[in-house]
């Protein structure tokens, strides 16, 4: 057993081969399957140096001479005394002078995970940016999307304090109407919503929400992947994370005792309710002071003999961000979002191509009129 124990030997390296690549970090020492023990400083080795590596423990993936198959002598045995598969393996190998080696000069690709691949859904990959997220990013994320984070680049800004990026893929934007409209529930555009705590919606469009279609978990994990880094840009600071805030990381760090830690929070929230709430009315006015703290997630349709517009309001959000999914003067006419107080509007929308504006206080907003055609849109409000 142990990990030394191999004699080195032209005639040998040559007939008996095996390579394994694997795009994890891979155990080599002599710990018996104890893999983390060796992980850094494997990751490392990978990280920084290119190479063909003889080593005494593979395992998952690997490439074998058809020749030691066919031998009797030589073909691969996966059981040995109280050993698991994999280390009764490296272990039959070593003890018969059979090499292994890992290497990262050639990309013999990666292991897809099918465990969760649902081909009960309208679209599976696109379900499938937890289990596969490397595939997905291919399959639909923007290929300008890392250009966002050029530092020489300066975030284009079509209204003030309205960021534009690129973010998902024409497939991205295809299937996710795809997936709403096989679903086919749009709500009816009234005030009547009880899909909401409360079941009033002041500001009604026709959409249908992301949980309504199983993609709710999938979402938020793409604003968190996509969404927060390019938030980080143009917005920047807003995430402030501390041991003592989800996330744990403090961007602006002060010297500094939160409310909880001296059990006033409650008290403290009361006298921002009491006190403060009445004196922002009066100079925020219309700021709603306590918001339910849950994530909207939706796609809504614009079409005339529907709802064409969208009357002013303000977002229930920190910040809203507004993905184009189809193409304006192809798919249909009109459309757009105009910021009343500064009056600007963007209507040259790009499917894939997402906006990002405060939701509150200074972003106070209309969706203009769609004249002829569907025109939709994905929605988020983060924070509110
Ligand atoms: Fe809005």
């Amino acid at each position: 057993m142990d990990g030394g124990h191999v004699v080195i030997g032209d005639r040998v390296m040559n007939l008996n081969w095996i390579i394994m690549h694997n795009p994890l970090p891979v155990c080599t020492s002599a710990n018996h399957g104890h893999h983390s023990d060796c992980l850094a400083k494997y990751c490392l080795v990978r990280l920084t140096n290119k190479g063909l590596w003889n080593v005494p423990f593979i395992n998952n993936c690997y490439l074998i001479n058809a020749r030691l198959i066919k031998n009797k002598n030589t073909r691969p045995s996966y059981s040995e005394g109280d050993l698991d598969a994999d280390m009764a393996f490296a272990y039959a190998n070593r003890e018969r002078y059979i090499f292994m080696y890992v290497t990262n000069r050639l990309d013999f690709g990666h292991l897809v995970n099918p465990d969760n691949y649902d081909i009960t859904v309208t679209h599976p990959d696109l379900y499938q940016i937890f289990d596969n997220k490397l595939d997905w990013e291919k399959k639909y994320i923007h290929e300008n999307y890392s250009e966002n984070f050029n530092p020489n680049r300066t975030p284009m800004q079509p209204c003030p304090d309205v960021y534009w990026f690129p973010i998902v893929n024409e497939r991205f934007t295809k299937e996710l109407i795809d997936v709403m409209e096989a679903y086919g529930k749009w709500s009816d555009g009234s005030n009547h919503d009880p899909r909401l705590t409360g079941g009033y919606e002041n500001v009604p469009t026709r959409d249908i929400h992301m949980n309504q279609v199983k993609y709710e978990p999938q979402w938020l994990y793409f604003l968190k992947e996509y969404v927060r880094s390019l938030q980080e840009l143009v917005f920047t600071g807003y995430y402030h994370d501390d041991p003592r805030i989800e996330g744990g990381y403090e961007a602006v760090p002060t010297r500094d005792i939160h409310m909880k830690q001296i059990g006033l929070h409650e008290s403290w929230l009361n006298i921002l309710y009491e006190y403060v709430s009445p004196l922002q009315e009066r100079v925020f006015i219309g700021y709603n002071t306590n918001p339910p703290r849950s994530l909207m997630n939706f796609v809504v349709r614009y079409r005339p003999d529907e709802q064409p517009s969208l009357k002013p309001h303000h977002d229930s959000s920190t910040y809203t961000i507004n993905i184009a999914l189809n193409r304006v003067g192809v798919d249909y006419e009109g459309g757009g979002c105009r910021f009343i107080r500064y009056n600007c509007s963007v209507t040259d929308t790009k499917p894939g191509w997402m906006l990002m504006h405060p939701g509150r206080l200074t972003h106070y907003h209309e969706g203009l009129r769609v004249i002829s055609g569907t025109r939709y849109i994905m929605i988020s409000f983060v924070d509110p």
